[in-house]
């Protein structure tokens, strides 16, 4: 039978405890994106405080070799989170019970009722967008310990890296509102209504605006020159002292006026659904100082996606576990570095028109040998953005290691086919002899090499010719 959530919870907090009694050694392995990063960071901090012993470390996916490699690992006890979907019965044989998943991704039938599997849809929580994996270890970490409910500000990060905040004015829904809201009673968080840009506390306005894309506004998007103009015609002053003002720094007043700005720009180009989707909420730390890439809380996602993608995940995980200091100079680096990557990435692609076939439903991207494979679901997630793809479900292929194929989906935003990609993929892969799974509009999948035409045709036969964006849900 499957057990509540509760339930699962005080049982998460027995096996942990019984742990720490029997001086057994934990292991914490995650995934390396945003996600990943702060929900194993979560629990392994709540871990230390515990008095357990144990040791983090991420991983790229999830695998049978990954699951082999706990065989021969010297560690007692492992907690996986954000990954191990599909793998339940594997842990079982190799590790008899000595085994958590913590995780919110699509599972199996088959693992619903096995009680190591604490995974939100098993609770009715919906895993894409109530709560991600860093909300299910910031649950355990509670169950654990009241005094945990500090950790309610990274769990927030954890959400918006997964985008999460799919809620009116990008606001959170189910157990991630709640959690939010926990942070913003300790006065953890502040959440408000206000401009989105990117780069809140440290672009400086115009670069904000122009890298800004979602919304994606015609002329403005991408063209700094632009933005600057416009910004200077709004009244607005964008320097203070000789430094550029960034986003955060705005009064109400100035606000109002970019606002009148780009709505007069916009007008006549449907400036009402630009203009509704600039204004949204936003997700501050008061605590981190004025101006760092920590304050906002979608800039701090951004910054540990880059860890992780970037393979520098230890940076990431020591700044959500509290490390400050030299270690943030080492995040902001590597923060420019990704946005720089991103930025060539995305301009090959664009360059060159036959890596791309599209259909009215589906756009193919081959990104071999230009994306690197830990930089697939970033670019899959920003063409699926760009405003010509709406509509449409993304699949874009890159190079894995060991002769692998990686693939990565995304619904596209106004795409309303009823394929289910997590189904797609995971069925796919194994069809295929290779792994995959993840969500409804967000999903991927692995082959080696000598199956990608049989698996391209796959795809072709249930995404390209099936996915109508007509068809109604
Ligand atoms: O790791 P999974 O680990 O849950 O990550 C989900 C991925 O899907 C994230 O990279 C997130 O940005 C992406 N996503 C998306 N569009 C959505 C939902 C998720 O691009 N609507
Ligand atoms: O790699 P990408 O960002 O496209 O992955 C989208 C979602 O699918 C993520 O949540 C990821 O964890 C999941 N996924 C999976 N199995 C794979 C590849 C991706 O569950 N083999």
């Amino acid at each position: 039978m499957t057990k509540s959530l509760d339930e699962s919870l005080s049982y998460f907090k027995d096996k942990i405890s019984d742990c720490i009694k029997s001086k057994k050694s934990i292991s914490v392995t995650t995934h390396i994106d945003c996600d990943g990063l702060t929900s194993g960071s979560i629990i392994t901090k709540a871990l230390i405080r515990a008095g357990a012993n144990c040791t983090v470390r991420t991983s790229k996916e999830f695998s049978k070799n990954v699951v082999e490699s706990f065989k021969t690992d010297s560690r007692d006890f492992h907690i996986v989170t954000d990954l191990g979907g599909g793998f339940a019965s594997e842990l079982d044989s190799t590790l008899g019970d000595n085994w958590i998943v913590l995780d919110h991704h699509q599972i199996p039938d088959k693992e619903m009722d096995n009680q190591n599997v604490i995974n939100a849809w098993k609770y009715g929580m919906d895993g894409g967008v109530e709560i991600c994996a860093g909300g299910m270890a910031y649950l355990a970490s509670m169950s654990l310990d009241e005094k945990n409910s500090d950790l309610s500000a990274i769990a927030i990060v954890s959400a918006l890296g997964d985008r999460q905040d799919q809620g009116e004015r990008k606001s959170f829904t189910g157990k991630n509102f709640e959690i939010a809201n926990t942070a913003k009673e300790q006065g953890l968080v502040d959440i408000d209504l206000d401009l989105l840009l990117v780069g809140r506390e440290t672009r400086p306005l115009p670069d904000a605006l122009a890298f800004t894309s979602q919304p994606f506004i015609e002329g403005l998007t991408w063209n700094r020159d632009a933005c600057l103009s416009l910004l200077n015609s709004s009244g607005i002053k964008l320097k203070d002292g000789g430094r550029w003002r960034v986003p955060a720094e705005l009064n109400e007043e100035e606000k109002r006026q970019v606002i009148e700005s780009i709505s007069k720009f916009t007008a006549g180009k449907n400036a009402t659904e630009i203009m509704s989707e600039l204004i949204g909420y936003t997700y501050t730390f008061p605590r981190e100082d004025n101006r760092s890439f920590l304050r906002d809380g979608r800039e701090f996602s951004t910054m540990l996606n880059s860890c992780g993608r970037i393979n520098r995940s230890g940076v990431g995980m020591a700044i959500c576990m509290g490390d400050r200091n030299k270690i943030l100079r080492e995040g902001e680096t590597i923060l420019t570095d990704y946005r720089k990557m991103i930025r060539e990435y995305m301009s090959i692609l664009s360059n060159e028109r036959w890596r791309i076939s599209e259909s009215e439903t589906c756009i193919m991207v081959n990104g071999e040998d230009i994306v690197p494979e830990t930089m697939t679901g970033t670019i899959s997630s920003l063409i699926a953005g760009s405003p010509k793809n709406s509509g449409k479900i993304v699949i874009l292929r890159t190079k894995g290691e060991e002769n692998t194929i990686k693939f990565s989906s995304r619904k596209s935003f106004g795409c309303n086919s009823d394929i289910n990609l997590s189904e797609i993929m995971r069925t796919g892969a194994e069809k295929f002899d290779g792994i995959g799974g993840g969500h409804n509009a967000a999903a991927g999948a692995k082959i080696t090499k000598d199956k990608l035409d049989e698996f391209l045709n796959y795809l072709e036969v249930n995404v390209v010719n099936m996915s109508s964006p007509t068809s109604s849900k």
